[in-house]
């Protein structure tokens, strides 16, 4: 019986360009897709672009375009770049659509009849400047627990400790560096806390993997939270039916993204919604995402489909999270690598390829190590694979003009090929690609060996072997026919240039019992190129130096970015004489320093005095940043900041002698 599935991949944002560390999940997904299609199955796959939110908000203002014109050129961009990996959604939709609304609208209003919903006030940062409350992610500040500066509002890098943006130390906001003030507003939320009998039941049914129930369990035992659902305005989103400036938050109506797109697809090809949605569907629902989010994909999710009288997903497919060379990629180092650059120095189905190698049922993370990745794409697909048709059709075309011989030197083999159909199928269908990949190997190995003892470039010397080189080609075809076929799934473009050389209609699963007999193939053309180390280098070196033209428009602070010049030359550097320093009451480490900056007095409330002591600093020379935003310290406004070096030891930085007091810093 066909099987009717519906699976999706998470829905990237639409304020960043896709890099590989998406494309882990991408791929893994089209890979199950295409496979469930060749097997005949009925399965679509749908996805969209997630629009909403306070980045995308940002990013346009930042461009002074609109958050539409923004969203409909990174649709653009994002369909590409998948389309060029061979990602083929049946429906890539955007979440700010009608179907998206409605659907959003409907679920709320819904849960606020099964009285799941409840108001509260909620006390958060604000940007008096912005007018805007803060999302945690704009908040930066000294780590609470180990004082490292310059941390995020929900979590420090450094020691890894998760907070409040509440406990921050000297919270400013990212946006406008001015300090964030209390306010509070009132919030809805989704009174999750209900919900834990259903949940707990949800995550004993066998929807999860091993490790992702196990992490329910964690959860379950620190108790489920009301989630807050709500953002106040200015926000790009929808806004909340019955209310006034108050929208969704972007979580809420993202996964709805998943019913939306396929809402849109419905309509188009005239698919029964309710058959995939509806509360007693029978039908498949599969959601592959990466293991950061399983929280809002196996708590939030599963909720809020049941208790507005939908249906709940079959299974929630979690992955890990892509590493290059062991390590989390990284801006700095050029391991950040956009899924377009990508393409500029290879094949895209050699990243296909080399991650289906990795990839298991597990939430793993999977690394990128570049000899690994040369050494597979050569030896496994060049070198084992292609090798095959690459030694043999040659001989066709001479000796046989193009056609296969009507009997087999050694059926034996091919029916060992056809018998590795189940053990393949079986992996790809329980998400062990690698596994797969191995077993097409082993097979491989089988082909070569087989043309290897039969040395059909010697037998096309002997005219009296002609009959034997005839058929031992045929089964060399034949088993490159079928390793073509068990590889479709991560191979599709490959695939079909082979199935023209072959001159065969597309191939499924069923496909793997016949074999080509009596039949005319087309010329060999070339299928792919041995990659080289140096075009992974040249790959990483070009991601590094993309970093200074797209950091002025990225939005997030990141501490793991270079900068242009004009970046550099944005800050007003000055020479400046310390008129005066004095002690500041209540603080151990400030020193309130008077400037002279040529035409103007500045005051800076420095942190030096525990390695400088004030009367030792008068008329001394130094460096001062001028532009800084004024800050509001409990102790007084500062108004710029004199350059140090050190953290324990402190050390003024000071121009050299016969500088004036103004002159400005190159
Ligand atoms: N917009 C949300 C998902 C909403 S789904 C209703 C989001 N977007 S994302 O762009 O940050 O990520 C999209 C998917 O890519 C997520 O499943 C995420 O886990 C995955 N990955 C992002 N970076 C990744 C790696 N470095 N490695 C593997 N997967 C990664 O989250
Ligand atoms: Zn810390």
């Amino acid at each position: 019986m066909t099987r009717k599935i519906l699976v999706t991949s998470a829905l990237p944002y639409a304020n960043g360009s896709i890099h590989l560390g998406h494309l882990v999940e991408y791929i893994q997904t089209d890979i199950w897709v295409r496979f469930q299609k060749m097997q005949g199955n009925e399965c679509y796959y749908v996805c969209a672009d997630d629009t909403h939110g306070t980045p995308v908000m940002l990013r346009a203002q930042k461009e002074g375009i609109t958050p539409e014109t923004l969203i409909a050129r990174m649709h653009t961009e994002h369909l590409s770049d998948f389309t060029s990996f061979h990602i083929s959604f049946d429906n890539y939709y955007s979440t700010n659509s009608n179907e998206n609304r409605a659907l959003s609208e409907s679920v709320f209003k819904r849960l606020q009849s099964a009285n799941l919903i409840s108001i509260r006030e909620v006390e958060q940062f604000y940007d008096p400047e912005k007018k805007m409350f803060l999302p945690d992610r704009f908040i930066k500040g000294e780590c609470p627990k180990c004082h490292a500066k310059d941390q995020y509002g929900d979590s420090c890098e450094v020691c890894g400790s998760a907070y409040d943006p509440i406990e921050l130390i000297e919270p400013r906001s990212a946006i406008s560096g001015v300090e964030p003030v209390r306010k509070s507003s009132e919030h809805y939320f989704f009174r999750l806390s209900e919900c834990s009998q259903f949940l707990r039941k949800y995550a004993t049914e066998a929807h999860l993997q091993p490790e992702a129930a196990h992490k329910m369990d964690e959860w379950f035992e620190q108790g489920l939270k009301d989630w807050d659902i709500s953002r106040d305005a200015p926000y790009f989103g929808f806004e909340i039916p019955g209310t006034h400036e108050k929208y969704f938050y972007v979580w809420l109506d993202a996964p709805i993204g998943y019913m939306a797109s396929f809402m849109n697809l419905a309509k188009r090809i005239s698919l029964d919604f309710g058959e995939y949605w509806g509360a007693d569907a029978k039908n498949e629902l599969y959601h592959f995402i990466g293991k950061d989010i399983l929280y809002f994909h196996a708590l939030f999710w599963p909720a809020t489909l049941h208790y507005s009288g939908f249906r709940t997903p079959t299974r929630i497919f979690a992955h890990g999270f892509l590493t290059v060379d062991g390590e989390k990629m990284s801006k700095s180092r050029g391991t950040f690598i956009t899924a377009r650059s990508f393409l500029e120095h290879f094949n895209p189905e050699t990243l296909r390829y080399y991650f289906a190698t990795k990839l298991t049922n597990h939430i793993e993370d999977i690394d990128l190590n570049f000899d690994n990745f040369i050494s597979r794409v050569n030896s496994d697909l060049v070198g084992k694979f292609i090798n095959i048709a690459s030694r043999t059709a040659g001989f066709i075309q001479k000796q046989f003009q193009g056609k296969l011989a009507s009997t087999l030197d050694n059926p034996g083999l091919l029916e060992t090929f056809s018998k590795a159909a189940p053990i393949i199928s079986d992996a790809y269908e329980a998400r062990e690609y690698s596994r797969a990949i191995r077993e097409i190997m082993r097979l491989s190995d089988l082909a070569n060996l087989y043309i290897d003892e039969n040395k059909p470039w010697i037998m096309a010397k002997n005219t009296n072997e002609d009959k034997r080189l005839h058929e031992v080609l045929t089964v060399a075809i034949n088993a490159f026919r079928l390793l073509t076929l068990y590889l479709k799934p991560v191979l599709p473009a490959m695939a079909e240039k082979i199935e023209a050389f072959l001159q065969i209609p597309p191939m499924g699963f069923k496909d793997c019992n016949t074999y080509l007999l009596d039949h005319t193939i087309a010329p060999y053309e070339h299928l792919l190129q041995r990659v080289e180390m140096e075009n992974a280098e040249k790959l990483i070196k070009a991601n590094r130096d993309n970093l200074t033209s797209t950091v002025s428009r990225e939005i997030m602070p990141d501490k793991d970015i270079s900068i242009s010049i004009e970046d550099f030359q944005r800050i007003d550097l000055r020479v400046a004489q310390i008129l005066s320093a004095e002690i500041v009451e209540g603080s151990d480490k400030l020193l309130r320093l008077i400037l002279d900056i040529g035409e103007s007095k500045k005051t800076v409330l420095s942190g030096i005095r525990t390695s400088y002591s004030p009367e030792k600093l008068t008329n001394r020379l130094v460096i001062m940043v001028n532009n800084l935003i004024p800050k509001k310290m409990r102790f007084g406004l500062s108004e710029g900041m004199v350059l140090t070096a050190g953290d324990t030891d402190i050390f003024l930085i000071a121009p050299d002698i016969g500088a004036k007091p103004g002159m400005k810093i190159h």
